[in-house]
């Protein structure tokens, strides 16, 4: 079997960032399933479906024309990479995650991501729900202040516009909806080892994570 190493976390806490220097630097497959939810949301809002339409949202979710390469992420044939990263585009996306049976159609897919030479898995459950016999869990976290200011500077970076205040109500309440939710709660992996990226930078989470791979 591949070696797979989980990173799950709450939102904005870096873990898109350090999962893709993972696995450039063990040349392994990566799968941002934040973005598979964040796709289902968009195909959702796009044919104005009420957000808690589960039977309906479920089977978007089976269906997902999804396609990544690279920098670019496909759905069907718009390229919606940075469309997708827009704040009510996540806010929708902690919405119908809260829904078992959008997160039950999603799973078949994220487990197909599971490809030699091995998988690097970002998200909420990568851990606890869908990879549970992965090689190395990891839960990182880092304080709302920390998580905000990121949030803040990948926004405006991708030329959308925000405020911090904002952000940090945004981060509270996506916090309590993925810990809260029955559905697959955002909680370490049984094994996880908790990173703390408050005070790291970007390299030193990336190292620690690669050390504790080797180790
Ligand atoms: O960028 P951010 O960390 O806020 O979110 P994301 O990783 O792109 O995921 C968007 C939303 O999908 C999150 O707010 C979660 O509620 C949900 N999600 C989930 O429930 N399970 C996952 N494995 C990944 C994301």
């Amino acid at each position: 079997t591949n070696p797979i190493i989980t990173i799950d976390g709450p939102t904005a806490s870096g873990k898109g960032t350090v999962a893709q220097l993972v696995a450039q630097a063990l040349q392994f497959h990566y799968l941002d399933s934040g973005a598979l939810y964040r796709l289902t949301a968009l195909s959702a809002l796009t044919q104005k479906l009420a957000l808690d339409d589960e039977l309906a949202i479920a089977t978007i979710a089976s269906q997902l024309p999804c396609r990544f390469e690279g920098e670019q992420i496909w759905l069907g044939d718009v390229e919606v990479g940075n469309t997708i990263r827009a704040e009510e585009i996540g806010n929708a996306a902690s919405k119908i995650a809260v829904l078992p049976a959008v997160r039950e159609a999603l799973l078949q897919l994220q487990k197909s991501f599971s490809k030699a030479p091995g998988l690097i898995a970002d998200g909420r459950d990568m851990g606890t729900v869908v990879f549970p016999d992965a090689s190395l869990k990891i839960y990182l976290t880092a304080s709302v202040a920390a998580r905000a200011e990121r949030r803040f500077k990948q926004l405006i970076s991708k030329g959308f516009s925000a405020s911090m205040q904002d952000l940090m109500q945004d981060l509270t309440e996506r916090d309590a909806r993925d810990q809260n939710r029955s559905a697959a709660p955002l909680k370490p992996a049984q094994g996880a080892y908790i990173l703390d990226t408050s005070a790291l930078t970007v390299d030193q989470a990336v190292a620690e994570v690669l050390q504790q791979y080797a180790s």
